[in-house]
């Protein structure tokens, strides 16, 4: 499926033809403000089944769709509750999905991989909700990497995974929050259950109505399937970096000590050694990588630069990685569980 996939540059410029391509059934990828998405028409069931195919992505696990403004929503969803109205008030165009109850027939079936269910978001970034306009239609667009690699954050990431296996990128620079949208769903009740955390934190959503208990580990978010999900994506190993990595929580210096450690008895064993760390700690490491993804105080930028770190260390060939735990609190509970996917295991706690 190896083709010559058309790539502008000045990102304004390419919108009104990155629109028509979409409307014509191509597949084009283009930044948000989270991460970069791979977009279809959501209603056309071929082009859809491309997107699929250029990720890699297991038919089960469905697709989020993207909308310019308000005025989309009612052909793809029954009324919404109360609840998930406020949150559409308070934080959209923005990082957050909403999954509600899908209008028969509104979308392809593999977009909502056969649930009764249609996830939706509203992108703050304005060349996305330009492109959409554009396209004069809803647009399905899960992240723009290969299944199981980290979502990209740039344009070269994208090129990375998938040039040549999609019509066009719109290259609009890095990314802003770096990772993906908050997914939510409300209940019956009018509780608000996270099935993944992201850019709006849970203090923000709590704002807007009652937190369901937390969901197990490994829900909402993941694509490299093995058995049948309860729902979708879970059980699936994500953003696996292609060395082997360790996430570790605890005590500043206890957390120093025991990566160090590591890194020293496996270095002596042949592996080519890589560690994450927090800006205030890195200079601390001996290893063959070392990499700060920003500052502790400013998990922001944790946040936007942490999938560039884990494609860095597959670009060098790291065999094993180690990272520092974040603090769970605001974006940091985002960034652990992407830290925890990548890792696949629970935090070592010293
Ligand atoms: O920030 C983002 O959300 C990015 C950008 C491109 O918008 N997109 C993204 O898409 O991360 P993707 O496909 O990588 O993740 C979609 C997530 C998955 O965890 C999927 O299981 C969940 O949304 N999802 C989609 N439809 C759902 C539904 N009907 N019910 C429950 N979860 C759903
Ligand atoms: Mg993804």
């Amino acid at each position: 499926m190896e083709g010559t996939t058309k790539i502008w540059r000045d990102a304004e410029a390419g919108v009104a033809e990155a629109g028509a391509m979409l409307a014509a059934g191509g597949i084009v990828a283009f930044p948000t403000e989270t991460v970069y998405g791979l977009g279809a028409d959501a209603r056309n069931p071929v082009a859809v089944e491309r997107v699929f195919a250029a990720k890699g992505r297991p038919s089960d696990n469905p697709l989020i769709v993207h909308i310019a403004d308000r005025s989309g929503l009612e052909q793809l969803t029954l009324p919404a509750p109360a609840t998930a109205l406020r949150l559409m008030d308070r934080h959209w165009p923005g990082p957050l999905t909403l999954v509600l109850a899908v209008r028969p027939g509104a979308v392809a079936a593999r977009v909502t991989a056969g649930l009764d269910t249609v996830a939706v978001r509203m992108p703050a970034h304005g060349l996305a909700r330009r492109l959409i306009a554009a396209a004069g239609c809803p647009i399905a667009a899960p992240s723009a990497n290969r299944s199981g690699r980290p979502s990209p954050t740039t344009a070269a990431h994208v090129r990375e995974d998938l040039d040549g296996r999609i019509d066009g990128l719109l290259d609009g620079g890095p990314a802003g929050v770096g990772l993906e949208s908050t997914v939510v769903q409300v209940d019956e009740g009018g509780r608000i259950h996270i099935l993944r955390p992201g850019g709006v934190t849970s203090s923000e959503l709590a704002a807007c109505g009652p937190l369901a208990e937390p969901e197990p580990a490994g829900s909402a978010e993941d694509e490299t399937a093995a058995a049948a999900p309860r729902s979708p994506g879970v059980k699936y190993k994500h953003y696996a970096p292609s060395g082997a990595m360790r996430l570790v929580e605890g005590a500043p210096d206890a957390v120093r000590a025991r990566i160090q450690q590591e890194v020293d008895e496996a270095a002596r064993r042949g592996a080519r050694t890589g560690v994450l760390a927090f800006a205030e700690h890195a200079a601390h490491y001996r290893a063959d990588l070392v990499l700060s993804c920003g500052s502790l105080s400013r998990l922001e930028e944790a946040a936007s630069g942490l999938y560039a770190a884990l494609r860095a260390f597959d670009a060098q060939g790291v065999t094993a990685i180690w990272a520092e735990a974040a603090p769970r609190s605001g974006i940091g509970e985002a960034l652990m569980n992407r830290l925890e996917k990548a890792s696949g295991q629970p935090p070592l706690r010293v």
